[in-house]
């Protein structure tokens, strides 16, 4: 069975494009993989979050992937920060980090453009500390897409640097997890793109049902007149991507076929999405209010996971110590 590690951002609510790219695939996952599962709220300190801010969003995402089927009994889920030994890792990896490769990195280098008044060496050695997140529980896999691939190349050249510096075949070097089938991509609502969170055009598992209609009936379809026997649009074709994952085979079909004969109208195909995202995302949005007021629950997953996390890590840390040559007198 293979380790997975995955970290997640602990800012930014969960979106429909979320849910069904990396989140379904995260339920496969689990039971397939020892896996851990943790909010990188060390990593989110590179930005100066208010100490308020900070806690509620970590409760907010730990919420929203429990609600979405993220097994705390299948799989390690845990907080960073109740990790401590990956600081001391961390520590130890900054030793065999080189400032020149650091700052090559394509995220350093956009946050330099980013944020200029706050170019911090967090910023700069972030890619160290997510390393250690990987190899100190001598990860084989981790779930990355297109945005953090090169952390996890250098993931593998700083496990890869300690193997060879100390002469030991002790950190795998991790792979990508390959999900087999590409993933699948949801659209914006804003006629072109993906659903993104910066971008303010995804709908939000959190949202309630008059958010989403709102948001719905605000997307962009066509400009001008549909031609006979034209193709949909892109903004209209994104809508159809969307109905097709939240809608019955039978309502797709149906627009679809509306659009064909030029007798669509965009207002009602609308309508209709807006009450199927909602009856999609409305068990999983009671189950987030349920979990988030469930402060007994949400306590027991967060101290089990740290206690599950810690003793992978600190197993690690105790045989890396060793390593290197900290021995006991
Ligand atoms: N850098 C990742 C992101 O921005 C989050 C992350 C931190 C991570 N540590 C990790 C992902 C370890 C995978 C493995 O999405």
């Amino acid at each position: 069975m293979d380790t997975v590690v995955s970290g997640i951002r602990s800012t930014g609510n969960l979106h429909l494009g979320n849910y069904f790219g990396a989140v379904t695939n995260f339920l496969k996952m689990q039971n397939e993989n020892n896996c851990f599962f943790f909010i990188a709220d060390y990593h989110s300190l590179t930005t100066h979050p208010k100490p308020d801010d900070l806690h509620a969003n970590i409760k907010q995402v730990l919420a929203e992937y429990l609600a979405c089927g993220i097994d705390p009994e299948t799989a390690t889920v845990f907080i960073q920060s109740d990790v401590p030994e990956v600081t001391e890792l961390y520590l130890l990896l900054n030793m065999n980090a080189y400032v020149g490769e650091l700052e090559r990195t394509t995220s350093f280098k956009e946050k330099i453009r980013k944020q200029p008044d706050n170019i911090n060496a967090g910023l700069l050695t972030y890619p160290v500390l997510m390393a250690a997140d990987i190899i100190i529980h001598r990860a084989h896999k981790v779930p990355v897409g297109k945005d953090q691939e090169q952390h996890l190349e250098m993931t593998r050249r700083f496990a890869r640097r300690f193997n060879t510096l100390y002469g030991v075949d002790f950190f795998p070097e991790p792979d990508a997890y390959n999900f087999g089938k590409k993933l699948l991509k949801i659209p914006g609502l804003d006629g072109s793109g993906k659903m993104g969170k910066s971008e303010g055009n995804g709908i939000f598992l959190a949202d309630t049902a008059q958010v989403i209609r709102k948001k719905v009936m605000k997307a962009v379809t066509d400009t001008g007149p549909q031609k006979p026997g034209e193709k949909p649009s892109e903004p209209v074709e994104n809508l159809f991507t969307i109905m097709k994952v939240v809608s019955d085979p039978c309502t797709v079909k149906y627009f679809r076929d509306k659009h064909a004969t030029c007798e669509i109208r965009y207002g009602d195909m609308k309508k209709q999405l807006a009450e199927d995202i909602i009856k999609f995302t409305e068990p999983i949005r009671e189950r987030i209010a349920e979990i988030l007021a469930d402060k007994k629950y949400l306590a027991a997953v967060v101290s089990q996971g740290a206690e599950k996390a810690r003793q992978s890590a600190s197993r690690t840390i105790r045989e890396v110590r060793e390593i290197i040559g900290y021995r006991p007198f």
